[in-house]
């Protein structure tokens, strides 16, 4: 049984007086089920405080990015080593926002994630199509691609404990959100190449759906089989939506 991860990206919101309020909410409401595992991607500036916050709860906390490189001259980077002396949990890497602002390569996700299990923390990997590449039915080459290339190299035992989050980039923030079905479907296409791959890793990987989960549509979701979890952006920014989305993975 592949237990489900909830996890919240904040991006870039919340300052250190709203993200402190969040979690003193959060902790208050929050209820430990040992089916779900749920994790916070806050900003930098906010991870060391969640920690503090978060130690004598389940509640885990994760980086919205890092570098692949321990250490050196990499002008407003963040590393690995960084974010595992803190205690952080989980990293988000290759978000579409990143490939696409910040001219992220399937290379250097790739580099991140041997990083990231390295020290210790486990990576969210994300995939998805542009709307531009469904319309001309590449979808499920894009994304088989970028899984192989993000999990080049690695052994099927870390592969077994990474996520895979698809992100439809057409579904992200525009409230268009996927069907249950598309989901489920391009989930499937995921772990069928994991299979090929890397074998039996495939039953234990985690993958995730992004893009406009909220509570109303998060149930029909997370029913699917081989979805396993939620990478929320909008809906984690208030503490009742998210809880709501967590309560729909534990049923
Ligand atoms: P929204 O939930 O706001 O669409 O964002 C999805 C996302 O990008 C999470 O990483």
């Amino acid at each position: 049984m592949r237990r489900q991860l909830i996890a919240g990206n904040w991006k870039m919101h919340k300052n250190s007086e709203t993200a402190r309020g969040f979690a003193k909410e959060f902790i208050k409401l929050y209820d430990f089920t040992p089916e779900v595992d749920v994790c916070i991607a806050a900003p930098f500036t906010e991870l060391l405080a969640l920690e503090e916050m978060f130690r004598d709860t389940d509640l885990l906390t994760a980086a919205q990015n890092m570098h692949f490189e321990d250490q050196g001259a990499f002008t407003g980077e963040i590393s690995a080593p960084m974010l595992a002396e803190i205690g952080v949990d989980y990293v988000i890497i290759g978000h579409s926002e990143r490939r696409a602002y910040f001219a992220e390569t399937d290379e250097m996700v790739n580099k991140k994630v041997k990083k990231a299990f390295q020290w210790n923390i486990t990576p969210i990997i994300c995939c998805g199509e542009t709307l531009a590449q469904r319309d001309q039915g590449l979808e499920t080459h894009i994304v088989r691609h970028q899984v192989v290339m993000a999990l080049a190299g690695l052994p099927d035992e870390l592969v077994a404990k990474a996520a895979i989050a698809y992100e439809p980039v057409w579904a992200i923030g525009t409230g268009r959100v996927a069907t249950p079905q598309q989901a489920e479907d391009m989930s499937k296409v995921i772990r069928d190449v994991v299979r090929v791959y890397h074998g039996d890793a495939a039953d234990s990987v985690r993958i995730l759906y992004g893009g406009s989960v909220k509570p109303e549509n998060a149930k029909e979701i997370l029913d699917m089989e081989d979805i396993d979890g939620a990478l929320v952006g909008g809906a984690s920014l208030d503490p009742v939506d998210f809880l709501k989305i967590i309560q729909a993975a534990e049923n």
